[in-house]
């Protein structure tokens, strides 16, 4: 077995310089979401399928799309790595690949928490704890895994700048937002293609309500972040978002269908995004006509899957908005029979995503009174099921909503003004506060 440092002095097993090669284009690519990191993790296999680093990325990436059909994928590749001779990081990374592989992906991020505080430059155990928190909704760590290990890096070393990008984005979610925004502008400074950097500081724009810095900041970056990149379509989402704040509905619809839309995704991170975008639009009046029924089809293979609490209350809307009773039905008991499941997603259904989709469903049926209580009570635990905050608004928008739907002026009211002290500019509060006009109780 030939063993070879990798780009930050960690030591890998089984690999040369061609397959040492491909694996740190595969890293690049994965860190930057820019092309494709498992057609390279595939090319460093080609050359050496005994390159234990390369299994083990291979089956990163198959569980990071929170994804019941990457599993097997993912534990196959496992085992090959598992039958080689891996060093103890090595087999560290394995034991946490293999927690995220049984659905344990709190057990996980403790797991790569230990090989990273052993080796604060092993940028790939950073990389998928960060998601995994995201995933976890677990904003301290967001933002505090990416602080703990720094120091430990130097600016010239490969893979800082997606450090620097991880950071950004926990201070952001953290609301620390002027320190994200400076640190995702020097990750990018140092490597324009890089996606999480970009998307961090759009998400410090959208908290801010700085819609047109927004807007500027995703056109005049475009050629980094909008081809060849696995999340393109959720930075396309965040320029709708823009879009939708300034109540430019035909900007957003022209978006949602030739971007969010456009390549017809069955990935269901991309789903989530069409998915919470024409709900944002029902929940403002606009008519979104068919396209409910395409998003609510490309669900149809997964609604049943229970695999995770935050996919399948995104594919509840959908099949709330396509008027599909039956499928929503079947999402609630597959959601509940998760309830008895045994990894992280237990708790995540039960806590958050049940209680979430019972509320969607309410509200999809006019049952106002019961979407605000269910909605009333998920929302300051929102968070355990994951995503962003700016994902999580759908939560209180869905509120703001069937408030004013049932005629609760004072809720409609108290949740305006909780808003537009965020935002005070934002139309949409100011229209809901207006719209309950100056009910109090006497
Ligand atoms: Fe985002």
């Amino acid at each position: 077995m030939t063993n070879r440092k990798d780009a930050r002095g960690l030591m890998m097993s089984g690999c040369d310089t061609v397959s040492a090669a491909h694996y740190e284009t595969a890293l690049w690519r994965f860190q930057c979401s820019a092309g494709d990191p498992l057609a390279a993790v595939e090319l460093a296999l080609g050359e050496r399928a005994d390159f234990v680093m390369a299994q083990v990325l291979k089956a990163y990436l198959n569980l990071c799309g929170t994804e019941k059909a990457g599993v097997a994928v993912a534990r196959q590749a496992l085992a090959r790595a598992a039958s080689l001779t891996p060093n103890e990081r090595e087999s560290a990374h394995i034991g946490a690949a293999n927690a995220l592989a049984e659905g344990k992906w709190d057990l996980a991020r403790g797991r790569l928490q230990r090989i990273l505080d052993e080796f604060p430059r092993d940028v790939l155990a950073l990389q998928v704890a960060h998601l995994f928190d995201f995933f976890c909704g677990d904003a301290r760590y967001l933002r505090d895994r990416p602080a703990r290990v720094l120091p430990e890096w130097r600016h010239d070393m490969p893979g800082y700048p997606s450090v620097l990008a991880m950071h950004a984005f926990g201070l952001e979610e953290n609301s620390d937002f002027a320190h994200a925004e400076d640190t995702g502008r020097a990750a990018i400074e140092i490597e324009p293609r890089d996606c999480w950097a970009h998307h961090a500081v759009a998400h410090v724009m959208e908290m801010q309500g700085r819609r047109r810095d927004g807007i500027a900041w995703m056109r005049a970056r475009q050629q980094h972040w909008a081809d060849d990149s696995p999340f393109a379509v959720h930075n396309w989402w965040h320029l709708a978002l823009y879009h939708l704040d300034l109540e430019e509905t035909p900007s957003v619809l022209q978006l949602y269908d030739e971007k969010i839309r456009g390549g017809k995704s069955s990935v269901a991170l991309d789903m989530i995004d069409a998915s919470a975008m024409l709900w944002r639009l029902n929940l403002r009046g606009v008519d979104v006509g068919e396209r409910w029924q395409e998003i609510a089809d490309a669900w149809m293979p997964v609604i049943e899957d229970g695999f995770y609490a935050f996919n399948d209350a995104h594919a509840m809307m959908a099949m709330i908005g396509a008027g599909r009773w039956r499928e929503a039905d079947r999402i609630l008991l597959a959601m509940h029979k998760a309830e008895d499941g045994q990894g992280s997603n237990r708790a995540m259904t039960s806590e958050v995503g049940l209680p979430l989709a019972r509320a969607l469903h309410a509200f999809g049926r006019g049952a106002y009174e019961a979407a605000i209580d269910g909605l009333t009570s998920v929302r300051p635990i929102a968070h355990r099921f994951g995503g962003s905050n700016a994902q999580r608004d759908i939560v209180d928008l869905t509120l703001l909503e069937a408030a004013r739907r049932a005629s609760k002026h004072c809720l409609v009211r108290a949740l305006s003004n909780e808003r537009l002290a965020l935002k005070p500019n934002n139309v949409l509060a100011l229209r809901y506060r207006a719209s309950a006009g100056s009910h109090l109780a006497a």
